[in-house]
Parts: C-alpha cells; sequence; structure tokens
C-alpha cells in the first residue's frame, strides 16, 4: 500500500498514537501530521531538549477540533510508571525521546546512556504489557560507526564511535530481544541528518542546518569542522514522518521486526551545503551572500562519509521520499527567515 493510501485508510479509522519527545524537533512534526491526519495522540516530553513553543506551533496550526485530540504528559521517560500510563489504550507508540547529539554523549556518556537506554527499555517494557499494535522507534545512521562501505546497507554495521552510538544500537538489540522474546512487534527506523521546521538552532550541540540557518541570518561567522568534504545524507521531515506512518501501518509480516534506513539517498558535501543554504538566505538577506565559511579541525567521533541505500525501505515499507535535499532546504529555510 503506498503512502497517500495508508493516510486516507487511517483518516476513516483513527486510531490511538503515542509520541515520545513530542516536543522535540521530529516528535513535533509527527504529532502535527498525526493530528492533521485527524488521529487521536498522546505526547510526552520532559523538555529537556524540547519546548513548550513547539506545541504551541503546532496549536497555531491544526483545527480547534484536532487540537482537542491531543493530550500532553510532562514526564520522564526514565520513570516506568510515567512509560506506563502514557502506554495504556495506545494502538502506535512512535518513541523518539532521546538525548541527541554525538558530542554530547561524549562529553556526558552516563546522561546520555540513562535517557537513551534506560529510557528506551522502560518504553518497551510499557508498551509490551499495554499489548500496543507496534512499537516504531528512533534509531541511527550512526549505528554504521567506522564500516567503510558507501551506501550504508541495513545487515553490514561497524563499531560505534561514540557513546551516543552505542545507546542507540544498543536500542536496537532490546527491541529485537523484545520482539523474540515477548513478541513486542516493532520497527527501528535509522534516520539520517534530519532537518526541517523546529530543528532546534540554539546552543552547544544544534545541528549543522539549523545553526548555520541562524548564522547566516544573523550574519554571524559560519564554521566548518574539517575541510568541507564530510558528506552526510540529509533527509528533509516529512520524509522522516512518511516512513514512521508506514512503519506503523505495514501489514506485511516480513516487514516488521527490522531496522530499516530513512534517508533521501544521496550525498551531500558540508562545502555544498553551506552554498545551498548561503544561496537561500541571501534571496532575503543579500549580504548574506558575502559570508566565507571558516574551517577549523574536525570533530571527534564523526564519521567521514554517510550514504545511505534506502531500497529495503522502500521494498518492504513502501517508503518513497519525496522532498530532496533541495526541497527539503526551500521548505526550512521559509520557516527559519520566517521564525528566527
Ligand atoms: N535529528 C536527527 O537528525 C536524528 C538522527 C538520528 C536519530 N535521531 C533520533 O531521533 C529522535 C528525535 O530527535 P530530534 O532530532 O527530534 O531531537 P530533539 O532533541 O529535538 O527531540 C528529542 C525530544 O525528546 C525529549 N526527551 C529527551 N529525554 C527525555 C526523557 N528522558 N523523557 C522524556 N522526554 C525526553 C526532549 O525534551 C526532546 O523534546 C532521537 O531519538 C534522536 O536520537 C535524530
Amino acid at each position: 500500500m503506498n503512502y497517500t493510501d495508508v493516510c486516507k485508510r487511517i483518516e476513516k479509522e483513527p486510531a490511538h498514537w503515542l509520541v515520545t519527545g513530542a516536543a522535540g524537533f521530529i516528535g513535533s512534526n509527527l504529532v502535527q501530521a498525526l493530528l492533521n491526519l485527524n488521529q487521536k495522540v498522546t505526547g510526552l516530553d520532559n523538555f529537556s531538549t524540547g519546548f513548550q513553543h513547539n506545541l504551541d506551533e503546532i496549536k497555531d496550526s491544526v483545527t480547534a477540533k484536532q487540537w482537542e485530540n491531543f493530550l500532553f504528559i510532562n514526564g520522564d521517560i526514565r520513570d516506568i510508571e510515567t512509560c506506563a500510563s502514557a502506554c495504556k489504550n495506545q494502538d502506535y507508540v512512535l518513541h523518539q525521546a532521546a538525548l541527541g547529539s554525538v558530542p554530547r554523549s561524549i562529553s556526558d556518556p552516563l546522561n546520555t546512556h540513562a535517557n537513551n537506554i534506560t529510557g528506551h527499555l522502560n518504553m518497551l517494557v510499557a508498551a509490551r504489557d499495554a499489548s500496543v499494535k507496534r512499537f516504531v522507534y528512533a534509531a541511527s545512521s550512526s549505528t554504521y560507526g567506522d564500516h567503510p562501505d558507501l551506501p550504508k546497507v541495513e545487515d553490514k554495521i561497524g563499531h560505534p564511535l561514540s557513546p551516543y552510538a552505542v545507546t542507540k544500537y544498543v536500542n536496537e538489540l532490546y527491541a529485537d530481544v523484545f520482539n523474540r522474546v515477548y513478541g513486542l512487534e516493532n520497527i527501528g527506523l535509522r534516520y539520517f541528518n534530519v532537518f526541517g521546521k523546529r530543528q532546534n538552532p540554539h546552543g552547544a550541540y544544534a545541528a549543522v542546518i539549523p545553526l548555520w540557518f541562524s548564522s547566516l541570518i544573523k550574519g554571524e561567522p559560519v564554521y566548518i569542522n574539517g575541510d568541507g568534504e564530510t558528506s552526510r545524507d540529509f533527509c528533509y521531515i516529512d520524509n522522516c514522518i512518511q516512513a514512521n506512518i508506514l512503519a506503523a501501518l505495514v501489514q506485511d509480516k516480513s516487514a516488521v521486526n527490522q531496522v530499516y534506513n530513512v534517508a533521501f539517498g544521496e550525498r551531500t558535501t558540508l562545502n555544498q551545503l553551506f552554498a545551498m543554504i548561503r544561496e537561500r538566505v541571501a534571496l532575503k538577506y543579500p549580504d548574506a551572500i558575502k559570508i566565507e565559511p571558516q574551517y577549523r579541525d574536525f570533530r571527534k567521533g564523526d564519521v567521514r562519509h554517510s550514504l545511505a541505500e534506502i531500497s529495503k525501505a522502500s521494498t518492504l515499507l513502501g517508503y518513497k521520499p519525496l522532498f530532496s535535499v533541495s526541497k527539503g532546504l526551500d521548505e526550512a529555510a521559509r520557516w527559519y527567515i520566517e521564525h528566527l
């Protein structure tokens, strides 16, 4: 079944969805998409890296009736009771809550472990006990670690290069065991550098796309770690939403209890990315075109190149990313220019 048909199907028969990390970047976009499809949605977040203004923006973008379908729980996935009450009566769980960022995990591995591994295990236990239909969770391309092959294929991974990567790999191991031992249906989505509206541009751990939009809009210096030839498979948020909804609803049993790459399937270097962002910002702020990037040392724990093979997701889930990097940056530029 293709994505459009899946969306039509759930609109006719609304389900109950729990989105963890609902006040964050990916979680808030998932909540918004589900409310737009007239689903009943519960959001769970402890605001450690998420924001009330992300939830306010959803409220402003949906109808009053759709907003009535949303329940927010201010709580922490490190607390099993919170997870248990959030999972009660849910059909699908989209588990996004975690502490992102490789550098954050290098400076504070204990905190990353507690949120990303203990929190994930709590969510698996709670989802199992509530007999949810499916548990879809945010895995990560960092799991490929030092494996040299490009493009990255799901069953060939290397050694993790950071505590964050360890936590995301452990998430996959636990999910697999929860299927084998308890029969919990689950799917892990290995996101590759997701970007788009509401990704936080502020703070020491900001991702490159929001950070550069912010710096260029404000006329501040832009730094590139390394020589700029480091590459990534940048994935626009709408592609990621599509993958989550397909993963929750796919009926083919051979597609379940698997992990999938979620990306666009194209490689962009940091130098190319900088030029694309600067070009878009300059349409509104012409002086931005004069800003040249400043190069500094490579960052610890970063992989050099990343590119996904997305044929597993397209074959088994029906995933067809509709937003190229260029089209996604057009959308993101509109949002950052309006909000910064
Ligand atoms: N953005 C990407 O490119 C990317 C890539 C790979 C994987 N991921 C994964 O996707 C998920 C979402 O990432 P994001 O980019 O939206 O990050 P984000 O920081 O914007 O969102 C994460 C949300 O989880 C919440 N959270 C963290 N710990 C929590 C806890 N203990 N209890 C309750 N809520 C908690 C935060 O407050 C935040 O709102 C994460 O699991 C991340 O590891 C993201």
